[in-house]
């Protein structure tokens, strides 16, 4: 089975658990793009540990993990992140594996991220990196393997100044992770050939997709489901489903449009109970009511026909619950200068104002709540899978 597993809206829908979740009875786990943009949290042994580049299948030690040739890395934050991995006992040993086509984030990449502020990304070189890749200037895995070959290149890129430093350091980045590069499009389709059970893990949200998020305030990626092939290479035929990851309302960390932010009071309820501050930058997110039109189309573009519904508990203390059920006048997608302007039009319903995540039995939970999900089942025309209750490790129930 290949399996991807993506987040529905605007990131942070809480994949980094779900994958989690599905990687114990995965063979192979493998990114697909995105950077060190993306920030995974999980909590291990009462640790809360944060991952951006490595896929979160490394903590079973049998795992094999894949960075994709879509995913764009930063060594530095790469080789940080294993470091630290190891001191939690998650060696990568010989299972780990970076694609030699993969791009790589540089200094100067980081330095002209976003600088007017107007997207409000993560700085952490995504989209400048991107641009060199389809500019056909970027630098590459493969390249930290043959310095003489990279040296040229890196001349051509830099000042006089910054070339030998900057050429020194990542020769150095590359001699760590040599180990790990490799043709990973050759290794996916074998493995899938072999009937491995693969999953896919999609960073960021897909209403940040480059194509069919909320351009411009969107990442420089595909986490389009489709994304997945492109950044394995694999075809599109061996995907066998398309799991998308919804939190029980919204959150948008960074610019551009969100119809249904909450009032602010409520809001800030809401950021404090879901700890809605980002995992990468801790900027506060943005925090709104669950955003039906919007996640309609997402599931319909990305082949969606199961999700697993995060953080029902946040919503524990509300009185009453908005779901959006449509937009006046009618969204327009394609445009934020429309998106800002059009209002949702809200159904309410009835909080359950009592603690759930102690709760293990989907039929115990209290009416209001199965009241919500079912309507969010309904309203979407979805199976959902699965929903999660509370932080900790077993707050999971299966439907
Ligand atoms: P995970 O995988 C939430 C947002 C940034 C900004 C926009 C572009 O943890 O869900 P970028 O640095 O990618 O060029 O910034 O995208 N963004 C995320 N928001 N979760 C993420 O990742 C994000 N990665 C990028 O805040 O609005
Ligand atoms: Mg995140």
């Amino acid at each position: 089975m290949v399996k991807v597993i993506v987040g529905t809206q605007f990131g942070d829908e809480g994949k980094g658990r779900i994958i989690e979740l599905f990687s114990k009875s995965a063979d192979v786990v493998a990114r697909y793009q995105g950077g060190a943009n993306a920030g995974h949290t999980l909590i291990i042994d009462g640790n809360t540990v944060v991952f951006h580049l490595v896929p979160c299948g490394i903590i079973y030690p049998n795992t094999m993990c894949v960075i994709g040739n879509g995913v764009v890395i930063d060594p530095e934050a790469l080789i940080n992140e294993l470091t630290n991995l190891e001191k939690y006992g998650f060696k990568a040993g010989k299972r780990f594996f970076i694609s030699n086509s993969a791009h790589i984030v540089m200094p100067y990449h980081k330095s002209k991220d976003d600088i007017t502020g107007k997207i409000g990304t993560t700085h952490k070189g995504i989209g400048p990196c991107y641009e060199d890749k389809y500019g056909r200037r970027g630098i590459r895995m493969i390249e930290l393997l043959y310095p003489e070959f990279f040296k040229e290149k890196l001349k051509t890129l830099v000042s006089s100044v910054d070339f030998q430093p900057m050429y020194e350091q990542y020769c150095k980045y590359g001699e760590i992770l040599a180990p790990y590069i490799a043709d990973t499009t050759a290794l996916m389709n074998k493995w899938i050939q072999e009937k491995k059970e693969v999953l896919l893990e999609g960073a960021q949200g897909l209403l940040l997709d480059i194509d069919h998020g909320t351009y411009p305030y969107v990442t420089s990626s595909n986490p389009h489901s489709g994304g997945a092939c492109t950044g394995l290479g694999i075809s599109p035929t061996c995907i066998d489903e398309v799991i998308g990851v919804v939190k029980a309302y919204t959150s948008r960390v960074g610019e551009g449009p969100m119809p249904t932010t909450m009032a602010p009071d409520i809001e800030e309820a809401i950021r404090s109970r879901g700890k809605e501050y980002g995992a990468t930058t801790g900027r506060p997110r943005r925090c709104g009511w669950l955003d039906i039109v919007l996640l309609k189309r997402v599931l319909m573009t990305n082949g969606i026909k199961k999700i697993v519904l995060t953080k029902l508990d946040t919503l524990d203390e509300m009185s009453k619950i908005k779901i959006c059920t449509k937009y006046v006048p009618e969204a327009n997608f394609a445009l934020p200068e429309l998106m800002y302007k059009t209002q949702p039009v809200y159904e309410e319903l009835d909080g359950w104002q009592t603690p759930i995540s102690d709760i293990r039995d989907y039929k115990k939970l209290p009416a209001a709540t199965k009241k919500y999900v079912e309507k969010i089942s309904e309203l979407l025309n979805v199976e959902i899978v699965a929903i999660c209750i509370g932080p900790q490790k077993d707050a999971t129930i299966f439907l």
